[in-house]
């Protein structure tokens, strides 16, 4: 019997790509390795979105390079957008590798495994849908489901348009068919995968296939039987429309979290990252967010450094983080991609200013989601149980619908719905206690 070794970097779109991977080689009759120094095939799955990204994956092809050393037998194949943004250079900047795809031809990994091929191979067509093939997944009791593929979004900055391709939509049967599945197998939350999940749809009727909204998609999730929690990311503010911030208030499993990046507070930024919205149109959709679902809460992404980013316009991204006070954020130093626009752009910020900008964007963000998260603390939440705690193992660690890390003492099990008394909040995580009133009601 052959074994794998997949390591995943990047976004959940990568980690579910990776568990369909997994799915798709336990198909054939490959078995997981605990490691990769005993695996007979070792994957990689790639990102590109910034150079770190990059620089962290190149130094673990280093590792597979003096395993193949040792053993020749050993097949070497590397997945994903940093494969794809690079294509057949794979071979000529690692000649030990057997095989390279990008996101979109994940199939043909099985294709090359099975074939006789002695010769390294690589597939960068934009061509199907990872969600299409089996996955594995890491706990029986969450699932993802990639909707679309691709972006039609020309964000300035981005790679992933040249990485993942036009924006192409799975029919709303077939979803639907899929997360059914998933609630059969004991799958109670599930999080739906796109670049830009609220455009969904726009190409189904040209495609012949019945037209759908991302909302029509939302409502077909929630009337699932055993679906109690269900998820998204990412969705872009332009098209956040009302439909779907109605259906956060409307819709039972739908979570009260919507995390919306938003990359800069200053409209003239914005615009050279080609974001299609101004800082008015962004704080617009945050308040009727907050109208229709007052305790929702929001993360975000943001960008520092920009190129031609000035000290005002970075003063706006931070008097917008003071004025909604997000729940949590994540924050990225600009850093230039091959072959987007703004790669070329004049006026590219030194390094020391975007790492002055980065410590003062920290602040803000914890400081206001440390007093955001302060409004939990004596309250009940439900708690989706993930496993021990990471810090304290004799604690047990799960996330609330709202998307908060909650670590509490109790006696339930991963998959298990708990209720916890909240008695303290930082920035990033909740503190409590399993409810003993609550309990016998909680399933
Ligand atoms: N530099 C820095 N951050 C980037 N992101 C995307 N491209 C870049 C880049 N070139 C960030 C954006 C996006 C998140 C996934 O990564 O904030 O929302
Ligand atoms: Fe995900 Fe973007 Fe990284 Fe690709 S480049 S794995 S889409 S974060």
């Amino acid at each position: 019997m052959k074994r794998y070794h997949v390591t995943t970097f990047g976004c959940q779109m990568n980690e579910h790509d990776s568990e369909r991977m997994k799915g798709m080689l336990e198909s054939l009759g490959y078995r997981e390795a605990p490691d990769a120094d005993v695996a007979d095939l070792i994957l990689f799955n790639t990102c590109s979105i910034r150079e770190a990204a990059d620089s962290r994956f190149k130094a673990h092809l280093g590792h597979a390079k003096r395993r193949k050393r040792e053993r020749p037998e050993v097949v070497i194949g590397v997945g994903g957008c940093w494969a794809q943004s690079v294509k057949d250079e794979v071979f000529e900047q690692f000649p030990f590798v057997d095989v390279a795809f990008g996101p979109g031809q994940v199939h043909k990994l099985a294709e090359f495994l099975t074939s006789e091929s002695l010769t390294a191979q690589g597939y960068f067509e934009f061509e199907g849908f990872t969600g299409d093939l089996p996955e594995k997944r890491a706990r029986e009791f969450q699932g993802w489901t990639q909707i679309s593929v691709g972006c039609n979004m020309a964000c300035s900055y981005c790679i992933v348009p040249s990485t993942r391709g036009r924006d192409v939509g799975r029919p709303l049967g077939v979803l639907v068919a899929d997360v059914e599945r998933m609630a059969s197998e004991g799958v109670t939350e599930v999080t739906l995968l796109g670049q830009n999940v609220n455009a969904y749809g726009r190409d189904l009727h040209r495609r012949g296939f019945p037209s759908a909204t991302f909302a029509d998609l939302l409502s077909a999730v929630d009337a699932i039987d055993g679906i109690r929690r269900i998820r998204y990311t990412s969705p872009h503010p332009q098209d956040m429309k009302e439909d779907v911030i109605r259906a956060h208030a409307e819709l039972e499993a739908l979570c009260e979290h919507v995390h919306l990046p938003l990359q800069s507070g200053s409209s003239r930024v914005l615009k050279a990252m080609r974001r299609t919205y101004s800082r008015e149109r962004y704080l617009d959709r945050v308040a009727l967010l907050r109208e229709h679902v007052p305790d929702v809460a929001i993360t975000t992404d943001i960008i520092v450094g920009f190129p031609g980013e000035t000290d005002e316009d970075f003063a706006q991204t931070l008097s917008l983080c003071e004025e909604v006070a997000y729940d949590g954020a994540f924050t990225f130093v600009y850093s230039p991609r091959r072959e987007t626009e703004a790669a070329t752009l004049p006026d590219q910020v030194p390094h020391e200013v975007k790492v002055e900008r980065m410590d003062r964007l920290v602040e803000v963000i914890q400081r206001r989601a440390k007093e955001r998260a302060q409004r939990f603390v004596g309250r009940t939440v439900e708690v989706l149980v993930e496993g021990p705690s990471r810090t304290d193992p004799t604690r047990l660690r799960g996330r609330s619908r709202h998307n908060k890390v909650v670590n509490f003492s109790g006696l339930a099990q991963p998959g298990d719905y708990v209720h916890v008394d909240v008695e303290s909040a930082t920035s990033q995580t909740l503190m409590g206690e399993e409810s003993l009133l609550a309990r016998a009601g909680a399933r």
